[in-house]
């Protein structure tokens, strides 16, 4: 069942595959991942085709297409390669991420402001098509200004260096990334775009980050498919998902 107040969760499944690669099989599967988040209160499904394909392939994303009710918000590097993919799925949101093959995970936002003519037009066909495109980016001014300057309607804001601050006991850096996050949240909505946040969030972080009433959507994927391993899939995001209606003051929801 899909939330009812103004805070979606995007559930991201692209761990489900890491686990499946691990071993080189079919299970377990990300697509059976998606349909349970839908049933136990997702109201996306998020998942990253990197150019490395470690986890996502490209048949998770032709079986997604295929098989999905919930809208799909679909992560890739600004490549010509995975341009051609969207435009022949046209998901509903495209989110584009700055992708380095060495890293363990997306490190950073996108550095749009040095890059704004490549991705101005990088990024039209993509709208053209009916994608929502969104940029994920870090908490900086400069880099919302140009997002809004090259036509994105959406920016996600990376909250990574705020859960690893919690997770890390560093007072200080968690309260100059919240404040950071607080600001940039509500600079983004005042230019018109909608704000979504995601990285690195738990329990212990998603709170205060589900409290900005600029923040539409958050994306959340490795701690929920980890915590699965001990709660069970259904049962971890619907915690999550209690815990941000919660902190958002939303009256919270019976099942059913
Ligand atoms: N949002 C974006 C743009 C991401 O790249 C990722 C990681 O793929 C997430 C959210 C989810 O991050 P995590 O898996 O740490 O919850």
């Amino acid at each position: 069942m899909a939330s009812e107040n103004d805070l979606r969760l995007g559930v991201n499944i692209d761990h489900v595959a890491t686990v499946r690669n691990a071993r080189g099989g079919a299970y377990p599967d990300p697509i059976r991942a998606a349909k349970l988040a839908e049933e136990a209160g997702a109201d996306g499904i998020t998942a990253h085709l990197r150019e490395d394909r470690r986890h996502i392939s490209d048949d998770d994303i032709e079986r997604l297409m295929d098989s999905l009710t919930l809208p799909l918000n679909f992560e890739m590097a600004a490549t010509e390669e995975m341009r051609e993919i969207a435009l022949r799925h046209k998901p509903h949101a495209v989110c584009i991420v700055p992708e380095k093959r060495e890293e363990r995970t997306t490190e950073g936002g996108l550095e749009v402001a040095r890059e704004e003519n490549r991705l101005a037009h990088y990024i039209a066909p993509l709208r053209d098509a009916g994608c929502r495109v969104s940029i994920f980016i870090a908490a900086d001014p400069r880099q919302i200004d140009a997002a809004n300057r090259i036509g994105a309607e959406v920016i996600e804001l990376h909250t990574g260096a705020y859960c690893d601050a919690i997770a890390e006991g560093d007072v200080e850096t968690r309260d100059r990334e919240y404040q950071a996050l607080r600001e940039m949240a509500a600079y983004g909505a005042s230019l018109g775009l909608e704000v979504h946040a995601g990285h690195g969030l738990t329990f212990d972080s998603v709170g205060p980050i589900a409290a900005f009433p600029e923040v539409k959507e958050l994306n959340i994927g490795h701690f929920l498919i980890g915590e699965s391993i001990f709660l069970g899939l259904s049962d971890a995001i619907v915690e999550m998902r209690r815990l941000m209606d919660e902190a958002r003051g939303a009256p919270l929801r019976t099942a059913g």
